[in-house]
């Protein structure tokens, strides 16, 4: 099976790319690498699947290179790498100088390979450290980020393509702090209500850092996913538009419009930090673009207790391995909603879309169709929204390889490339082979 589209489909200057991070690939043992929160998380029982965790994941730390190998070979223009706060400072806030080392071997070795280096700051392996003063709910945290990104952006800044602050701040903040699924697995609405807060300040205060610093080409990741009402009852609309403002409008709003989103604020105005309207100006520092990480969507209804009074709704739709419905209209609308409602003229890239897939291994080969006709149906959308207009100019697609997902650990493979976990053996699937004869050349 091939991909549908072809390079030449998309505008010159069109990117393809691939994505990963650094806790799901890197190996956090190795290289001095501090403890950070996800460590001790996944060391609590009932937490991970497996109680398992990123010491080793694929090896990325040693293997960096066969890596970066199998990326210039697919063709890719663009690789979106992350870098560990806690393998760069592992106290979180003095400079390790192996981790530093770590990432600028690699950046250099994307370079050699002609490779863009896109930088994701934060992808959610806290330094314990800062962890144990509060974390995400400590407003600290802001001024600790921003003197983290600055270290990183003196040593390796002169040689990236881009930088991304956070990824995913819905993850940062109400998964992770208010549904408890992901580190430190807090269910607390003051705790996740500064969480978000404190995520966006961040991201502001560091992209003002960076910028002074004369650093350029700066965005942020936001995780869109599309909410449907279960039905056709006003209750059920409410309900899906309160989860539209938690997961979308939260962060959209502030960093392009100034504002929480009116039904985000029903819920989290009591709980936010005094004089929190103080902080939007910064929040709001003008970035050059802007990632939509992109899966799949929810069906929700009303229900009773404390805000947000939502429930989820199984779907009818086909299922990935995650159970998540396939829905690739939802890349299109939001494509078109963010750019209308919150970033204008500014380029969006698609910085993450994929499935996981249950993937059987036979005779030495992964026949992953199911995974590239997901591919095939979501840049359907992106060449839609291409020719409405939308400055889509890059695709991403999740996964380089199969890696650690977060608290459902290794059975999850999202890879184009199968990875043997007790040999760290890597073998390009039928996907990969896609990808590559779609963006040749010849
Ligand atoms: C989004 C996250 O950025 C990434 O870490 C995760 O593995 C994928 N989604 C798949 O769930």
């Amino acid at each position: 099976m091939t991909l549908k589209y072809r390079r030449a489909d998309f505008p010159d200057d069109f990117l393809f790319g691939v994505s990963t991070s650094a806790y799901q690939i890197e190996g956090h043992a190795y290289g001095g690498a501090g403890s950070t929160h996800w460590d001790t998380f996944a060391a609590t029982p009932g937490n991970v699947v497996n109680a398992e965790n990123g010491d080793i994941a694929c090896d990325h730390y040693h293997r960096w290179s066969e890596d970066l190998d199998l990326i210039a070979d697919g063709g890719f223009d663009v690789y979106r790498f992350s870098a560990s706060w806690a393998r760069v400072m592992p106290d979180g806030r003095s400079v390790n100088p192996e981790g530093l080392d770590f990432y600028d071997r690699l950046v250099e070795g994307m370079l050699e390979r002609g490779i863009k280096p896109a930088l994701t700051l934060y992808h959610w392996e806290l330094p314990s450290a800062l962890s144990d003063l509060g974390g995400w709910r400590n407003r600290d945290i802001a001024g600790w980020f921003a003197d983290y990104a600055q270290a990183l952006m003196a040593r390796i800044g002169d040689r990236l393509w881009s930088t991304a602050t956070i990824n995913e701040f819905w993850c940062v903040s109400w998964l992770s702090h208010f549904l408890g699924h992901h580190a430190p697995g807090l269910r607390d609405i003051r705790a996740a209500s500064r969480a978000i807060h404190h995520v966006l300040l961040a991201h502001g205060t560091a992209t003002q850092a960076m910028r002074a610093a004369g650093h350029d080409n700066l965005g942020a990741v936001f995780n869109l996913e599309h909410s449907e009402p279960a039905d056709a009852s006003p209750e059920a609309r409410a309900a899906a538009d309160r989860y539209d403002a938690i997961y979308n409008g939260a962060f959209l709003g502030p960093v392009f419009n100034r504002a929480y989103p009116e039904p985000l604020l029903d819920g989290i105005a009591p709980h936010l930090p005094d004089d929190w309207q103080d902080d939007m100006d910064t929040i709001a520092t003008p970035v050059d673009w802007a990632g939509i990480n992109y899966y799949t969507r929810k069906l929700i209804a009303p229900a009773p207790g404390p805000f947000p009074s939502l429930a989820e709704v199984e779907g009818p739709l086909p299922k990935t391995y995650m159970g998540w419905e396939i829905y690739p209209d939802g890349l299109g609308q939001f494509l078109r909603r963010v750019a209308r409602d919150h970033t204008g003229s500014l380029p969006l890239y698609v910085t993450e879309n994929g499935m996981a897939a249950p993937d059987a291994f036979q005779d030495g080969q992964v026949d992953d169709a199911d995974r590239i006709g997901y591919f095939n149906g979501h840049l359907a959308q992106v060449r839609g929204a291409i020719d409405d207009g939308i400055p889509v100019k890059g695709y991403f697609a999740w996964s380089l390889m199969d890696n650690y997902e977060w608290a459902f650990g290794y059975d999850k493979r999202f890879g184009m490339v199968h990875v043997d976990f007790d040999s760290l053996e890597r073998t390009p699937k039928a996907s990969y082979h896609a990808f590559k004869h779609a963006l040749s050349r010849d």
